[in-house]
């Protein structure tokens, strides 16, 4: 019987949010398997499929030795690159380990992979909407200048750019996204530096109170954990999708008191919510033509109105 090749993906962040979504996602296919490299400071054990095509290390990505010697023993098909501080509060409160582990450490990768000559059919980043800041130009687009308002996002622009460099300088095949909001089941609820829609739904679980960081008239783009996992997917695994940075989101404005009473309606709970001060370095109002990587057949988008009841439905599963 003929050996089959089983195509190695490493995920940093892989017991995150996103990360263990994209996991579930490649894992459907049996030729796959996945090399998750995650320090658990945000991201959950129990978020990672169990599977024997699932090797986790609980490690640091700022351990460059380790780092390297993964990369160099391991020979990777397929690179996404999503561990992360991720949230903008948080890196405000963190700005110089928000710069070692979103900047400095993806760096460090790109330089093991380049010095080594390591071949590998595509390295993804995931860069964030937070680089356009608050510019009043709507929608957001790919082509639009930046204008990063926090370490966050300097690190995000910063190390989107180092990729699509490498890429240019050193012709190695990669590919990098700017998601919008994303929302959806795995996103760990308990941290206060969680994604809104995660702590607004536990709190409704829960019956506890939510606070709104201003009047709750911001806005923001969501998109379902579902559509976005299939984008990574689609972009790694398209090889004419390289050297390029695209706007992931469904191209929708929603205030959040739009969501939080879409999830009241959905639940039929009552927030019981409070306000304080809007948060430093926190942006108003953003959301995105998504229009280029809509030209790719992989991109779905769920509606709002769908994806948040899914999410509900994941939550109520699990009570
Ligand atoms: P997440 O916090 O759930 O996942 C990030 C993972 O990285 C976590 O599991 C965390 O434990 C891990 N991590 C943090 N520091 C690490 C370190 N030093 N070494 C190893 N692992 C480390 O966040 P997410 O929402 O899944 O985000 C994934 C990526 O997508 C991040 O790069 C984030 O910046 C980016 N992103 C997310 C959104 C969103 O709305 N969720 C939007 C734009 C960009
Ligand atoms: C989010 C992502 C970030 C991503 C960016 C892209 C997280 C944690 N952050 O940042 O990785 O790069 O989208 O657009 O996933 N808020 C409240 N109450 C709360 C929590 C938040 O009112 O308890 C408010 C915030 O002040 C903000 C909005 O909700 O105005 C969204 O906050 P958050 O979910 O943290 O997302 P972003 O800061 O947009």
């Amino acid at each position: 019987m003929e050996a089959t090749t089983l195509s190695s993906y490493l995920v940093t962040g892989g017991a995150g949010f996103i990360g263990a979504n994209l996991t579930e996602l490649l894992l459907t296919d049996s030729s796959n398997k996945v090399v998750i490299v995650d320090d658990l400071s945000m991201g959950l054990k129990r978020n990672i499929p169990k599977s024997d095509r699932v090797t986790f290390f609980e490690h640091s990505i700022t351990d460059h030795d380790f780092m390297s010697k993964l990369l160099i023993d391991e020979h990777f098909d397929y690179i996404v690159l999503l561990a992360a501080i991720a949230s903008v509060a948080d890196s405000v409160e963190r700005p110089y380990e928000t710069h070692q582990v979103n900047q400095e450490a993806n760096l460090s990768m790109l330089e093991t992979l380049r010095v080594n000559k390591i071949p590998f059919k595509k390295l993804y980043f995931a860069s964030s909407a937070a680089v356009y800041g608050d510019s009043p130009e709507l929608p957001k687009k790919e082509t639009m200048a930046v204008k990063p308002l926090t370490q966050y996002a300097v690190d995000k622009f910063a190390t989107e750019r180092e990729v699509l460099n490498y890429g240019r300088l050193y012709n190695m095949p990669v590919v990098c996204t700017r998601f919008f909001n994303v929302y959806g089941p795995k996103q760990n609820p308990k941290s206060p530096y969680s994604g809104v829609l995660s702590i607004m739904m536990d709190s409704l679980k829960d019956g506890k109170p939510f606070t709104f960081f201003g009047d709750g008239e911001q806005t923001r783009d969501f998109i379902y954990v579902g559509d976005v996992v299939k984008a990574i997917r689609g972009l790694v695994e398209t090889p004419d999708a390289r050297d390029d940075v695209f706007n992931v989101a469904n191209g929708q404005q929603t205030t959040l008191n739009q969501v939080a009473a879409a999830l009241e309606n959905l639940t039929g709970k009552k927030l019981d919510a409070t306000h304080k001060a809007p948060r430093l370095g926190d942006i108003r109002d953003s959301y995105a033509d998504a229009s280029k990587i809509d030209h790719f057949d992989f991109m779905q988008h769920t509606s709002l109105s769908e994806g948040l009841a899914k999410y509900v439905a994941s939550v109520q599963d699990k009570a």
